[in-house]
Parts: structure tokens; sequence; C-alpha cells
């Protein structure tokens, strides 16, 4: 079978039939707190970052959520691939994304034509719960703009593609060595902007943490972003 056959099986299937391919956990999105949610469960215990932000609409803090865990499990329209220029796979999220997908996922990717720094492609997800991969090329080392520029393309996508929910992970943060505070603000902001000026568009972002680090930084920028009682 050709990946293009595949990948259009896949597509065709129902998440209860994909459910059964995947060989960890899936995370349905009826099962990830909104940010308001969690914020009204937890804000006793949130400390406040002491950056100066400027807030934005506390309804999109309903189309926001902070996960922790493995993106592969994610059972959502799209996941966000921390990729190389190749899209051939590598180590941390990608290599984790390709495992999980299978060998059809680099066989669709070699036919994309790479991916420079700050662009984003689609692709199938295979045998992931998700129904699409968004390849994207972060910056090594801090560069917010090209940073900016991986938000904003794969947020193009979603929206070109009539995607309703799309999980990011901490973009550059690892092997690329971006400073993961530096780049959550950058994440925070090209999202927030993206959800102002789009917020028909999605039902929901979620900022996919990995780290206990990643989650104390996130957790304290958005509260701030999104100024709940
Ligand atoms: N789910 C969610 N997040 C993950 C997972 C996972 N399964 N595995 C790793 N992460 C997190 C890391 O902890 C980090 O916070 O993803 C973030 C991005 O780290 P990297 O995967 O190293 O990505 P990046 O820093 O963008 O470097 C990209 O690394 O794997 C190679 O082929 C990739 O050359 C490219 C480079």
């Amino acid at each position: 079978m050709s990946f293009v056959e595949e990948k259009n099986k896949f597509l065709a299937m129902s998440s209860e039939e994909k459910r059964k391919l995947f060989k960890g956990q899936v995370v349905s999105l009826d099962k990830i707190s909104t940010w308001t949610e969690f914020w009204k469960s937890n804000k006793s215990d949130i400390d406040a970052t002491s950056e100066s932000i400027e807030p934005v609409d506390s309804e999109l803090a309903d189309k926001v959520s902070l996960w922790q865990g493995d993106i592969t499990a994610l059972e959502i329209d799209a996941i966000v691939n921390a990729a190389n220029s190749s899209l051939l796979g590598g180590g941390g999220v990608d290599g984790a994304i390709h495992r999980a997908a299978g060998p059809s996922l680099k066989k669709e990717c070699a036919t994309l034509g790479g991916c420079e720094v700050g662009e984003a492609k689609i692709s199938g997800a295979y045998k992931l719960p998700s129904k699409y991969v968004i390849h994207t090329v972060g910056p090594k080392g801090e560069k917010p703009d090209k940073l900016q520029e991986c938000y904003e393309s794969c947020l193009s996508l979603v929206k070109e593609n009539n995607l309703r929910s799309v999980a990011f992970p901490c973009i550059s943060t690892g092997v690329y060595g971006y400073p993961q505070a530096a780049a959550a603000k950058v994440a925070l902001d090209s999202v927030t902007k993206f959800l102002v000026e789009n917020k028909d568009s999605v039902d929901r972002v979620i900022f996919c943490v990995f780290l206990e680090s990643d989650k104390d930084i996130y957790t304290g920028l958005l509260q701030k972003y999104f100024c709940l009682e």
C-alpha cells in the first residue's frame, strides 16, 4: 500500500478504530482542561510570573490548555512536530512522533521538499491518534522572529485546513537550545495574537509541555496573559 492510500485509510477511520492502533494511552480533547478550568481549580497554588504582560480577553482562556505529557498521545486534529529541515526524523519530539506514526510518515515527509526555519508543512498522522502532523523547523538558539514565524506558520495551516484543535511542543527548547522562558513568551505572544484575530477559527490550542520546568514557566505566564478572577 502506498503512503497516499495509507494516509487516506487512516483519515477515513473513526477515532475508536484508530485508538486500537496506538500502543500508548490515548488522551481525547474532552480530558484536557481549558486554562479557565485549570485556573479555577488551582488558582491558590499559582505564582504569577513577575513579567509585565499585556493581558488579553479572558474569554480566550477557554480556547487554551496547558498539558504535560507525550504529545503523540493526543487525539486532536493536529500535533506540531519540532522537526529539522530534512523532515526525515530525528531525536526528541521528532523521534517520538515518527516512532509512533510508523514508517509511512517518513515516506510522505520525503515528498514535502524539506522545510525552512520558520516554515511549516502538514502531513497525515498515520498510526498516531491525531489526524494530522504539522512539521515546523525552529531556530537554533534565541531568534525570536524565527520562532514566532514557526507558530504563525503552523497556525496558518490550522486555519487553512479548517482544523479545530492543535498542540504545540516547546519548539526549539531542546536540541536547538532556545532558552525555555524566552521561548514560552514567544509562543504565548504568537498564539494569543492569533486567537484575538481568529477566535472563531479554532476551539483549542494546547501548549504541550514535557519538562516540569516548562510546566512551571507556562503556568506562571498563562495567568498573566489571561487575567481570570
Ligand atoms: N512529547 C512532547 N514534548 C516532547 C516529547 C514528547 N514525546 N519529547 C521531547 N519533548 C520536548 C522536549 O522536552 C523539549 O521541551 O520537546 C521540546 C523540544 O525539544 P526537541 O525535540 O529537542 O526539539 P528542538 O529543540 O526543536 O530541536 C529540534 O531535534 O529531534 C531533533 O530532528 C529534530 O533536529 C531537530 C531538533
